[in-house]
């Protein structure tokens, strides 16, 4: 049975009924981002958050603020190499309940003084709710003309302007994913419509040659009844995130793979998750606007799609690395062993917790390759991304 955000289903239903069956792609940006009922864009229910220990996932920033540290560490080094340039702008994409931002900005004015004094902050949020609780916990840094300013959408940032760093965590993930199952020898998307009251899904030929050719670029053939997921808008996205680079580093934080691992055997029923109370479920015509719904990412294509727009590879990592090569250990050995805080702090680092989990993609523009912190570890060959490796 259909449950879920009354209006929203109405709405849903309201535009299945007037087009005919929808892509699991727009079911899913419906559900998510419709404007007045979607899950990102209404505001909370009184006494409830969406991110958080309380509420339906948490993120890395909820558990410990050791990664908002540690990605200040990682923009001062970008400030050096960039050459201290004035303003040193930091873009975060997709910042959540704006915790990251609090955590990276009280860092960095505790390192650097001249960062802080040239640093701008923007944070690029589609949600009006969303952007409501940043603005809370950035509420320090917005008394006088602060460094802090928001855009609703990336498509704002001018051409080629930021000089600096350009971030996301768990931002790739969210966005709305087609859905694709192999019939036979042919390639089937999954469509959304309304049988007896349900939301149903029915498989049709391809909404857009796009689905084909993104894996024959990475040279896959599905096995029969291998269903997937591909995130089209995320590499619009890494488009959009190169055009506006003039010089710096862009780093992605998610929970992904390379291609080849995540069309691999071991995932032949795709990736997609729906979120409620912590709880993971795998229906996403239930609680619909009242659940998150995420994919995995495909690193390889989005470095792809980087690269032939202007931002080449600096290096692909996990987020234990990254933290490692960032000193968090030290910053680890400062806490207290075995107090709710230490425990929180190593739940980031750790394989079992999600340090392995969480890949970061580093991507670099208008720079000689640099060297980073956050790289210095290798868990990967060189080859982790590329897309001959799936052949
Ligand atoms: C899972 S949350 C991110 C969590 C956060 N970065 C953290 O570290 O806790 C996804 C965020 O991205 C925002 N978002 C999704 N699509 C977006 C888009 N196209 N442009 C800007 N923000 C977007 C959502 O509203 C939400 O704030």
């Amino acid at each position: 049975m259909t449950t879920g955000h009354p209006e929203l289903v109405a709405a849903i239903a309201s535009e299945i009924g007037r087009h005919g069956p929808i892509t699991f792609a727009r079911f899913m940006e419906l559900a998510l981002y419709h404007p007045q009922f979607g899950y990102y864009m209404r505001p909370s229910d009184p006494g409830t958050e969406r991110i958080g220990w309380d509420g339906d996932f948490y993120t890395s920033s909820d558990v410990h603020p050791i990664l908002g540290q540690a990605m200040a560490k990682q923009a001062a080094q970008v400030d050096a190499l960039l050459g201290y340039p004035d303003p040193f702008t930091i873009v975060e994409m997709g910042p959540g309940k704006g915790l990251l931002a609090k955590h990276l900005l009280s860092h960095c004015q505790l390192m650097s003084k001249s960062l802080a004094q040239r640093l701008r902050y923007v944070l690029i949020e589609c949600s009006p709710a969303m952007r409501a609780l940043q603005q809370e916990q950035l509420r320090p840094w917005l008394r006088h003309s602060g460094p802090v300013s928001w855009l609703e959408d990336i498509s704002s940032l001018a051409p080629g302007s930021i000089t600096g760093l350009m971030f996301s965590n768990e931002l790739t993930d969210a966005f709305p994913v087609h859905r694709v199952e192999k019939v036979g020898h042919g390639l089937k998307e999954i469509f959304v419509e309304v049988r007896d009251g349900r939301f149903v899904e029915r498989l049709q030929e391809v909404s857009t040659p796009e689905i084909k050719d993104y894996f024959r670029g990475l040279h896959i053939d599905l096995p029969e009844g291998y269903r997937t997921e591909i995130n089209l808008r995320a590499l619009v996205w890494m488009r959009q995130v190169a055009a506006s680079m003039n010089r710096g580093v862009v780093i992605t934080i998610d929970y992904g793979h390379s291609a080849e691992d995540l069309y691999g055997p071991q995932r032949s029923k795709g990736t997609l998750l729906c979120y409620r109370s912590q709880m993971a479920s795998e229906d996403p015509f239930v609680r619909v606007g009242l659940q998150d719904m995420t994919a995995h990412v495909d690193f390889t294509t989005l470095a792809t799609a980087g690269a032939e727009a202007g931002l080449s590879v600096t290096g692909f990592t996990n987020q234990m690395s990254f933290l490692m090569g960032l000193g968090v250990d030290e910053m680890i050995a400062q806490l207290t062993p075995e107090t709710p805080e230490f425990r929180a702090a190593l739940h980031l680092l750790t394989p079992e917790g999600m340090g392995r989990t969480f890949k970061i993609l580093v991507q670099h523009k208008g720079l000689e390759a640099p060297t980073l912190d956050g790289l210095i570890f290798k868990p990967f060959f060189g080859s982790a991304l590329s897309r001959h490796a799936a052949a």
